[in-house]
């Protein structure tokens, strides 16, 4: 984006000001002074006007370990936050990529990078999301096929991407699905009137909840696991 289009977009500014603040030096790239709006600025450079920060110079990716009990939010009047789970000063700016229902376990995913949680969280996104689901009652055995041709939500109007079923034991199964409707896992278990009763998220695509991290724990994504999406 042109830094004149970033600033009228991020200050209060006309683009007369904002012309008027280039030409007088008041508006950094970098950390160096920068006069031309039509300079391209790209996602992660430090942009500062008058001295303030507009933008950060880096982005910040954690995945973490979301215990039950603690809301898929960064702020909330009742429950604890995923984002308080980590320290106050690394939460600036951040956001989740995704949510998990209050009792649901597992991996989640944390940035301060909008481009890169849309394409985690789109919901034309296909990328896959897999669960172990523990249930009150035996696995149906035409789940399997019922859940690769995939189930219709009247709601929505939609019917789900063919996922996967693959059974552990009667009332233990891992799910993959391709999308991430509300309740999804809930709602394809209920088709069968068969009650989920725990829920965890093992993996997004080829990113998998690190076995090193206990609940509530997070650590950064690496250079590799940043890439993948
Ligand atoms: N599907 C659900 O029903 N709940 C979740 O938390 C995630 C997927």
């Amino acid at each position: 984006m042109r830094l004149d289009r970033f600033l009228q977009l991020n200050s209060p500014y006309s683009r007369q000001q904002i012309k008027r603040l280039l030409a007088t030096g008041q508006v950094s790239v970098a950390g160096c002074f920068v006069t031309e709006g039509t300079v391209e600025v790209d996602r992660f450079i430090r942009i500062e006007l008058e001295g303030r920060l507009l933008q950060e110079a880096q982005g910040y990716y954690y995945m973490l370990y979301k215990p039950a009990g603690v809301v898929s939010a960064t702020e909330h009047p009742e429950h604890k936050t995923v984002l308080e789970l980590l320290p106050e000063n690394l939460r600036d700016g951040l956001h989740l990529a995704g949510r998990l229902d209050l009792k649901t376990t597992g991996l989640m995913l944390l940035t301060n990078d909008g481009n890169w949680s849309r394409r985690v969280t789109q919901p034309e996104s296909t990328i896959p999301k897999t669960y172990h689901v523990t249930t009150k009652d035996h696995v149906a055995v035409e789940a399997e096929d019922v859940f690769s041709r995939g189930i219709y939500f009247s709601y929505e109007g939609i019917t789900t991407r063919p996922a996967t079923l693959e059974r552990i034991d009667s009332c233990h199964s891992r799910l993959t699905i391709h999308e991430g409707r509300y309740h999804q896992v809930k709602r394809m278990f209920g088709y069968f009137d068969n009650e989920v009763t725990e829920l965890h998220r093992e993996s997004i695509g080829d990113l998998i909840l690190d076995p090193e991290l206990k609940m509530g724990d997070f650590r950064p994504l690496t250079a590799a696991e940043i890439a993948l999406f």
